[in-house]
Order: structure tokens, then sequence, then C-alpha cells
């Protein structure tokens, strides 16, 4: 029975294309897998807590090997329970809306949170490794314009940060096997919207049964 953690990044939930994606991914995935756990963190739902005071002294603290204070490690807890689904996890998928030709802020506060040394990655004199357990990941990503053809004004070489930047930081924390589905002019109206979303979901089910 394997463990698939779902982290839905975007706060437009029923209009929302990742979402919408992921959904038909999810459902033909446990219908393919059924004794398959899925946990969902919704980070638009969590507590996450800013990154400065205790947690960022812990965080140089434990670089520079110094031991952690009361309330430096009350802290660090805190982060190590963030960290702890993404841990456990066999598998990963995400939703992620394109925001300003990046992540939203709310996904890279977590990343910021939980990407720390002894937790997602270790380092010592031969390097970095990653730590997580997880060999897979399926990326769903939705964006307003279009980044993919010929004729886009917005070609993803130069104004795609959210794709390069997600596969970098799962390959940096131990993923090797990184799959993704685009869904993209979402702000073209429901003709171009539901074509790209309907195509994307295809992609999704076909993909569900071999992840
Ligand atoms: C704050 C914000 C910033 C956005 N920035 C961009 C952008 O830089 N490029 C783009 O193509 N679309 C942009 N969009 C549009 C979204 O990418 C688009 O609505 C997408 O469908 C969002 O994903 P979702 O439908 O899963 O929420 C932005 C939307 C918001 C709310």
């Amino acid at each position: 029975m394997a463990q698939l953690l779902y982290i839905e990044a975007s706060p437009r939930k029923k209009r929302s294309a990742s979402i919408e994606v992921s959904q038909a991914f999810l459902e033909a995935y446990q219908a393919t897998h059924p004794d398959d756990q899925i946990e969902t963190v919704d980070i638009w739902d969590s507590d996450l807590p800013s990154f400065d005071g205790e947690a960022l002294a812990a965080k140089y603290a434990g670089l520079s090997g110094e031991p952690l204070t009361q309330e430096q490690e009350k802290a660090w807890n805190g982060i190590r329970r963030l960290a702890a689904p993404f841990l456990t996890a066999d598998k990963l998928v995400f939703a992620i809306p394109l925001w300003n030709f990046g992540i939203p802020y709310r996904l890279k506060q977590l990343i910021d949170l939980i990407s720390q040394k002894d937790i997602l990655f270790s380092f010592d004199s031969s390097g970095f490794a990653g730590l997580l357990k997880a060999q897979k990941a399926l990326i769903v990503y939705a964006r307003g314009l279009d980044y993919l053809s010929k004729t886009s004004s917005t070609p993803a070489a130069a104004y795609d940060f959210q794709k390069p930047y997600m596969e970098m930081w799962l390959r940096f924390v131990g993923v090797t096997e990184v799959s993704s589905i685009v869904v993209e002019k979402t702000l073209f109206g429901a003709a171009v919207d539901g074509e790209s979303r309907g195509q994307a979901k295809q992609e999704a089910v076909a993909l569900a049964s071999e992840f």
C-alpha cells in the first residue's frame, strides 16, 4: 500500500484548472490503486508560520553546529511537523497555478519552511543528497497565458519560472521522476479554457494507472 501526498496550491477551488485536472488524476489513480492512501495538504487551509524569529535562528544554529535553545527546539519541531507528510509519502502530486511567472507565495513559503538540512536534504563533504523517499511526482501546472506555442508572446524559455523551479527543487530533495501536465490559456474564455482543461484531464487519466 503506497501513500500519495496531494499538495493543492490554488485558492480558486471549484474554478481552478490545476485542481480540476489533479482531481481527475486522483480519481483515476484511486480506481486503479484501490489500496493506496491519498493524503491532501491544502496550503491555503494550512497554518504556515512566518519563517523568522526562533525558527530562523534554529536553522542557522543547526547549520553552524550550535546546540538549539529550548525556544529554537520548539520552533524546529513545528518545521519537522510540516515536513512530515513529505517524508512519509511514496508519491507526490501538486496542483500549481502560475502567479507572476512563478509559483504562488504560499507554496514558496511552505518550501522555505520545510527545505532544511537533515530534514529534506543532507549535506556533507560529498555534497547534497535529497532525503525524500518518494521517487515519483506529478505536477499539474495552470497558466492564464500561452507559453508553449510558437506564436507565444510569453515563451517559456524566457517567462516560465514555475516549472523549472519546481523540477529543480524536487530533484534537490530526492525525487527522480517528475511528470508534468500543463493547462494553458485559462484567461481566454470558456471555449479555449474548456478545450485545454479537457485535453489535460485526458492526459491525467491516461497517466494514473501507471503512476
Ligand atoms: C496573483 C495572480 C497572478 C497571476 N500571474 C499570471 C502570470 O504571470 N502569467 C499567467 O499566464 N497567468 C497568471 N495568472 C493567471 C493564472 O495563472 C490562471 O488563472 C491559472 O488558471 C491559475 O491556476 P488555477 O486555475 O489552478 O487557480 C495569475 C493569476 C493570479 C491570481
